[in-house]
């Protein structure tokens, strides 16, 4: 009788006891290192999918190595009856790298944005205000009120009815976003740049406009940064990227921001950060999590982004995302090229090709890229905030013949 391989066992093993809820590439990864996956057969990929803009330093780094092991030598988990240093250090850390305000940590994105949309309803209960807005395209996670405030149907489709309270609007300027309020409308929720709904830079001048409208009529500006946040764009948020020159007036600082992904550096954690304006109406008892701000989490966190500052990694991911960019932006339509368009910032790029994203996500996977696909025909580079030069030549090198692969 043939032996079954290791990889065969693995993928019967999902088959047989893992819900189908994910599309999967054929790949079954066995190890990491800085920004390199290895298969189970050995084989080496470059990783520019990074978890979904999750391994900002890359497959298991030293710090993050270290930092786990040091906290879990203390302590690992307490609950939220008591406190600890790790929770105030991040807690400080984020409220210093955004604004004056305060953070609520979770364990996800999702739970990140459900922070926010609670901060939203009981803000406006008292004057009768409950409406939350987001934009056509969006992105806001896969719980109940995320897959309300998401503005894709194929993310919504057979899961109604749909949470109420929540509208999606056309990606438009200020005057259509006046337009489209109503009496109830008491928050908004952006993402700056949307990442799965493949990468859409938001024009910076109607954000800024947008957020003016908010603080005049005091409906809450909410910013999900899950996924463009953590430095990609180069600032810490891609909104503090986009609205760079006007930061210094205060009126443009959001009332809410949504973290995960990357700010555990692969080590789950979900933060929530409210303007002070707003960063008393989760009194006691309104909120909760039970694993949400753990010590582990929090000190990883921390270390994460101390390594990033230290490093001054904002400056290299800016810099190695902008010359891909400036390359790949040359192969633009070019004839027999796959390559429609190049969108982004820094280390966040969407290449909208004219074949889908998951059937270029393979070709590109048996090249030794890895990429994220995302909806329709845009593939996403969302490499480690320390990739090397030599790494974007070597993701140069595979795209460019990838993109001229059909000739
Ligand atoms: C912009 C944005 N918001 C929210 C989420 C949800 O985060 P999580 O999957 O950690 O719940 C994601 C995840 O992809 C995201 O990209």
């Amino acid at each position: 009788m043939q032996e079954i391989s290791e990889e065969q066992l693995i993928l019967d093993g999902y088959q047989q006891y893992i819900v189908p809820s994910y599309r999967r590439l054929p790949l079954v990864v066995d190890h990491g290192e800085g920004s390199y996956l290895w298969d189970i057969k050995g084989k080496k990929y470059l990783d520019f999918t990074g978890g979904i803009a999750v391994n900002v330093l890359g497959h298991s780094h030293p710090v993050v190595r270290e930092a786990l092991q040091q906290q879990s030598e203390k302590l690992i988990h307490c609950s939220n009856l008591y406190f600890h240093e790790p929770a105030w250090k991040l807690s400080r850390k984020i409220v210093s790298l955004i604004g004056q305000g305060k953070v609520f940590f979770s364990n996800s994105g999702a739970e990140a944005n459900e922070c926010l949309f609670k901060l939203a309803r009981r803000y406006g209960e008292s004057s009768n205000r409950f409406e939350i807005l987001s934009f056509e395209g969006s992105f806001h996670g896969r719980t109940l009120a995320g897959i309300a405030a998401t503005g894709q149907q194929r993310i919504k489709k057979g899961f109604g009815p749909t949470m109420p309270g929540f509208r999606t609007i056309p990606k438009a300027g200020a005057k259509e976003f006046v337009e489209s309020l109503s009496e109830k409308t008491v928050a908004l929720i952006v993402e700056p740049i949307q990442g799965e709904s493949g990468v859409h830079v938001f024009p910076s001048q109607d954000l800024v406009e947008i957020r003016e409208i908010c603080w005049e009529k005091k409906i809450l500006f909410f910013i999900d940064e899950i996924q463009c946040g953590l430095w990609r764009t180069g600032q810490f948020l891609a909104w503090q990227s986009l609205v760079a020159e006007k930061m210094i007036d205060q009126n443009l600082l959001p009332d809410g921001v949504s973290l995960a992904k990357g700010l555990g550096g692969g080590f789950p954690i979900g933060a929530s950060w409210i303007n002070s304006e707003y960063c008393n109406v989760l009194d006691e008892g309104s909120h909760g999590t039970t694993f949400g701000g753990s010590p582990l989490a929090c000190h990883v966190a921390l270390t994460v982004l101390e390594e990033i500052e230290r490093k001054g990694l904002n400056k290299n991911i800016l810099a190695m995302g902008n010359y891909l960019f400036s390359s790949l932006k040359n192969l633009e339509k070019k004839p027999q090229s796959l390559l429609q368009e190049v969108r982004g910032m820094g280390g966040m790029l969407g290449l909208e090709l004219s074949v889908p994203s998951f059937q270029a996500a393979i070709a590109l996977l048996e090249r030794g890229l890895l990429v994220a696909p995302s909806s329709g025909n845009t593939i996403r580079l969302l490499p480690p905030l320390n990739v090397s030069f030599e790494q974007i030549q070597e993701a140069e090198s595979i795209l460019k013949h990838f993109l001229f692969s059909m000739l």
